[in-house]
């Protein structure tokens, strides 16, 4: 493995994308920091974990004349590697809250931010960044957090998880660019997080209902069937899941 690791940097992510612009890496390059003064989150939010306890990561992957299904497979790819990493270190009851955080029971574990790097041939320069709590166990009460020691009740080695999470990125990502979707769309379905079961949901204008997560669409919405037994699809800043 090729890991720059860095004790203390603003971002992963922006780290490496600099780097990217700067010289030739080859991919599967890592970058690891211990800490991270400005750690990016989903939708412009921050990502703030302990310094030293967790993996905060960005691994760079490159795909060739790249088409939609292959960027949103990226996606499910990364979500799958880790929950799978997750079921080999014991962790229990491991999901997928669309669009792809990794939840233990009701409570994130780990966030997955993936930004492309469009190129004029149509090549795409994709750097996956991965926020992975692994022996942090104390977190702010705003988060529904928790982490592997947590779950588990023991330290564990972050090396080791590191090793095993590219091992399973690099199966995942060999099927996405071998187009095997409908495997891997099956496999993020079998994972989803409260998939048919009865919830409530909130909307943007604050008002809530009750629904069934029945999927997600191949262009990445949410379908949720309503009381009257409409089936609506949402956007991510479309709706908010209260559970
Ligand atoms: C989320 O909001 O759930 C996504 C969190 C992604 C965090 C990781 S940590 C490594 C990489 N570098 C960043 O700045 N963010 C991602």
């Amino acid at each position: 493995m090729n890991i720059i690791k860095l004790s203390a940097i603003n971002s992963t992510n922006d780290y490496l994308k600099i780097l990217v612009q700067q010289q030739h890496i080859e991919e599967y390059q890592i970058v690891w920091a211990e800490n991270q003064t400005s750690g990016k989150g989903q939708m412009g939010t921050e990502w703030c974990v302990d310094s030293g306890k967790n993996l905060t990561v960005s691994v760079l992957l490159k795909f060739y004349s790249v088409n939609i299904e292959q960027l949103f497979g990226l996606n499910i790819a990364v979500a799958l590697s880790v929950a799978q990493t997750l079921d080999f270190f014991k962790v229990s009851n491991v999901t997928l809250k669309w669009p792809n955080d990794i939840m233990s029971d009701n409570r994130k574990l780990a966030g997955i931010l993936i930004e492309n790097i469009f190129k004029s041939t149509g090549d795409v320069i994709s750097i996956s960044g991965i926020g992975l709590n692994v022996n942090q166990v104390e977190f702010s009460a705003n988060y529904k957090a928790t982490s592997m020691s947590a779950v588990v009740g023991k330290e564990f080695n972050r090396d080791e998880i590191l090793i095993k999470l590219i091992e399973h990125l690099k199966c995942y990502v060999f099927r996405v660019k071998n187009s095997e979707y409908e495997l891997l769309w099956k496999e993020y379905h079998d994972r989803l997080f409260k998939k048919d079961v009865a919830m409530m949901f909130e909307l943007p204008s604050g008002k809530q209902f009750s629904g069934v997560i029945k999927g997600v669409t191949s262009q990445g919405k949410l379908e949720v069937e309503d009381e009257s037994d409409t089936i609506l699809q949402f956007g991510i800043k479309e709706i908010k899941l209260l559970y």
